[in-house]
């Protein structure tokens, strides 16, 4: 080989090499060399190139857009959370949601205004503004603490570095979506897999000269913190910002009623593919901000907008295989192995087929000729099957009444409805492989403990290796089995290292969500986290004499009920399950509840309402009360401070044990104007 073809090979394998890193980091998420080897690599194929012009001829630096995402951005925490959206997919989800609204409001209002905006499919990133001045720029990161990355934000033009108004808000947080367009991308493809991608990567450059490269552009859809406050609806707001001279989508409009909703859905629907860049719905918010700061939050989306999502794409496959799955709480979900067919732009070999009713009534086969549908980021489904397709000989499924684990399964009995439950669960908990893994990823995921590279994929890995078998394993990972396994490089291992180590610091009410007892969801975590207090309370749920007096102070709490204390009862008489919530609270640092917010003026007061109020919903009473600081109880006794009676159909029973135990009684009218409305 001449001198200059050998140079061609090696220059071509550091390109491949280099490739290979960028869609390690970019794709998979899961960098395997360092930024200073990164580095290296990149400058050794400069070197190339300006010791040898015929490789530029080559134009393969070209297929090279940017270089990794540093992890080294600065942490900083939100104003105010970033908060994700619930998801709607037909009318009839939207018309819960404008009921639901009505509830809570206690309104019957079918005309109630709301903005209606495209989803746009891009990176969400915060700006803030003091007197004018672009101050801060930061990445959504987990909702909470995001990453600074204003000097990548500024390399987008068209995003004011100074809002030209006098009467601007000393302070302004507008949040935006930041997207690369179709065409763009097309310019730019290289090793991304798609434009939300390339835009994510794009974004958490360490050299803001390489994000500049890349035609980032954003439409500003919403606000965090403004002071003071100028706007009176989100119409308003947007109209104002583009006048600063904020991108915005011009495709928002205000609608009024379902039926609106439902055309300008369809509308856009059809518009979709000729708009130069992604959307994957439409969002719908109340117009009216005071009614959106009634309707206030859930632990992680506004009550006051949804995301609609665009129908769901449809295809036709073929049931190789009918395998089932096993949950986190034991319920065994089978899946149709379908040969892979291609919707919305993804390969699906696999797709729910939710459980057995669902099989029987559909009467679904191996071998059968089916249509899935895979809506946004939901879980493919078996949609119908194709009789006329069907094989002579096909069989009927039969439903395996063993879990994989070769447990029993069971059908629980709706206690209210007496009516048998269409999941079959593994009855076996932690003693099931199959659940016990799967509790292990929910122990790590986000809204637990939040442990970033210890995903679904790495949680069955290490567990296939033995690595990590119980919760408390993730302390003692033996890292040097680590290193030798493929994708595991020196920098991913420290920073799993440094995650793994950050999540022992904990908040009591995360822990015990973490824990997984069935019906503890976050919102019930958070209630029991402030009637325990402390760890150490907690833990007196695992000796039996100590649990059932705990026990009976739970019906007190507003929020829970039968269901939950049976669960929690059944959860630690497991020995199993003790053992495992004991070995992992030595491994951590629970802090104490700390109520989010206890000013106000229901501080440290607990309440309790009878009767129905004409200007307000019993939701919107309770997340009143702890917006203030104050706990809702669901039961008389000395502990209640204020019973606040309703004038519709309040209980004589309730307002007599009140009085008898002289706890202080409020009528609606007084209630009203203890809260200033
Ligand atoms: S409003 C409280 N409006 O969707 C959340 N979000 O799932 C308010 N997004 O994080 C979000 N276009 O990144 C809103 N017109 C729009 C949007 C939009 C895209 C993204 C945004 C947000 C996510 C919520």
């Amino acid at each position: 080989m001449d001198k200059k073809s050998k140079i061609i090979e090696i220059y071509k394998k550091k390109i491949n090499l280099l490739k290979k890193h960028n869609k390690l980091y970019f794709n998979n998420d899961s960098p395997i060399v360092s930024d200073s080897e990164y580095d290296t690599l990149k400058k050794e194929i400069i070197n190339l190139e300006k010791q040898n012009n015929f490789l530029k001829k080559l134009n393969l630096h070209k297929t090279i857009i940017g270089s990794p995402p540093s992890n080294k951005f600065k942490k900083v925490k939100h104003l105010k959370p970033m908060l994700s959206l619930s998801n709607a997919f037909d009318k009839k989800d939207m018309s819960d949601f404008v009921g639901k609204i009505n509830n809570f409001l206690n309104i019957d209002n079918q005309n109630i205004e709301f903005s209606s905006e495209p989803k746009i499919d891009g990176i969400s990133a915060t700006l803030i503004y003091e007197n004018g001045v672009l101050i801060k720029g930061l990445s959504r990161g987990d909702g909470t603490t995001g990453e600074d990355i204003l000097e990548n934000l500024k390399t987008i033009n068209t995003i004011p570095k100074k809002i030209k108004d006098n009467n601007v808000p000393s302070l302004c947080e507008i949040r935006c979506e930041i997207y690369i367009g179709k065409k763009g991308f097309n310019n730019i493809k290289g090793e991304f897999a798609n434009p939300r991608n390339a835009a994510g990567g794009s974004l958490r450059q360490k050299d803001p000269k390489e994000t500049s490269k890349i035609p980032l552009e954003y439409f500003a859809y919403g606000f965090g913190v403004i002071k003071p406050m100028i706007f009176k609806t989100q119409i308003e707001f947007l109209t104002k910002i583009k006048s600063w001279g904020f991108s915005i989508n011009p495709l928002s409009k205000i609608v009024k009623n379902l039926n609106e909703i439902e055309s300008q859905h369809h509308h856009i629907d059809s518009v979709r593919s000729s708009l130069d860049y992604d959307i994957d719905g439409l969002v719908y918010k109340v117009n009216d901000l005071k009614l959106q700061s009634r309707l206030g939050n859930t632990s992680n989306s506004p009550r006051w907008a949804i995301a609609y999502k665009f129908s769901a794409e449809k295809a036709v496959t073929k049931i190789k295989d009918i395998v089932i799955q096993v949950g986190r709480t034991g319920a065994i979900t089978p899946v149709a192995k379908v040969e892979p067919v291609t919707v919305g732009g993804v390969v699906v070999s696999n797709a729910t087929l939710h459980n057995e009713d669902e099989i029987n009534r559909k009467d679904i086969r191996i071998g059968d000729t089916v249509q899935i549908q895979r809506a946004g980021d939901v879980i493919p489904q078996v949609v119908q099957v194709d009789l006329s397709k069907r094989n002579q000989n096909s069989k009927k499924y039969i439903f395996p009444d063993k879990c994989l684990c070769g447990g029993l399964t069971q059908k629980e009995r709706n206690k209210s409805t007496k009516k048998e439950d269409a999941v079959r669960r593994c009855t076996k908990g932690y003693d099931c492989d199959y659940i016990a893994k799967e509790k292990l990823k929910h122990i790590v995921s986000k809204d637990a403990f939040n442990i970033d590279g210890l995903g679904k994929k790495v949680i069955d890995q290490f567990w296939d290796l033995k690595i990590i078998r119980e919760p408390s394993d993730i302390f003692t990972i033996n890292y040097n089995k680590v290193e030798n396994l493929e994708g595991w490089g020196k920098l991913s291992i420290s920073n799993l290292k440094k995650a793994i180590n950050k999540s022992k610091n904990i908040e009591l009410d995360k822990f015990i969500f973490s824990v997984g007892i069935r019906h503890i969801g976050q919102e019930n975590a958070k209630i029991l986290a402030g009637f325990f207090q402390s760890i150490d309370k907690f833990s007196k749920l695992f000796k039996e004499s100590n649990r059932k007096i705990v026990l009976r102070h739970l019906i007190d709490l507003d929020g829970i009920g039968e269901i939950q204390i049976n669960s929690i009862n059944s959860f630690f008489s497991s020995n199993k399950n003790k053992e495992i919530v004991e070995q992992l609270i030595q491994k951590l640092k629970i802090n104490n509840y700390k109520a989010r917010n206890k000013k106000g003026k229901f501080s440290n007061k607990t309440i309790m309402f009878t009767g129905g109020f004409e200007k307000m919903s019993r939701s919107e009473a309770k997340s009143l009360v702890e917006n203030n600081g104050g706990k809702v109880l669901g039961t008389i006794s000395k502990k209640l401070d204020i019973l606040v009676t309703g004038n519709s159909k309040p209980t004589k029973k309730k307002i007599e044990q009140a009085k008898q135990l002289s706890i202080e009684i409020v009528r609606e009218n007084e209630w009203y104007k203890i809260l200033d409305i």
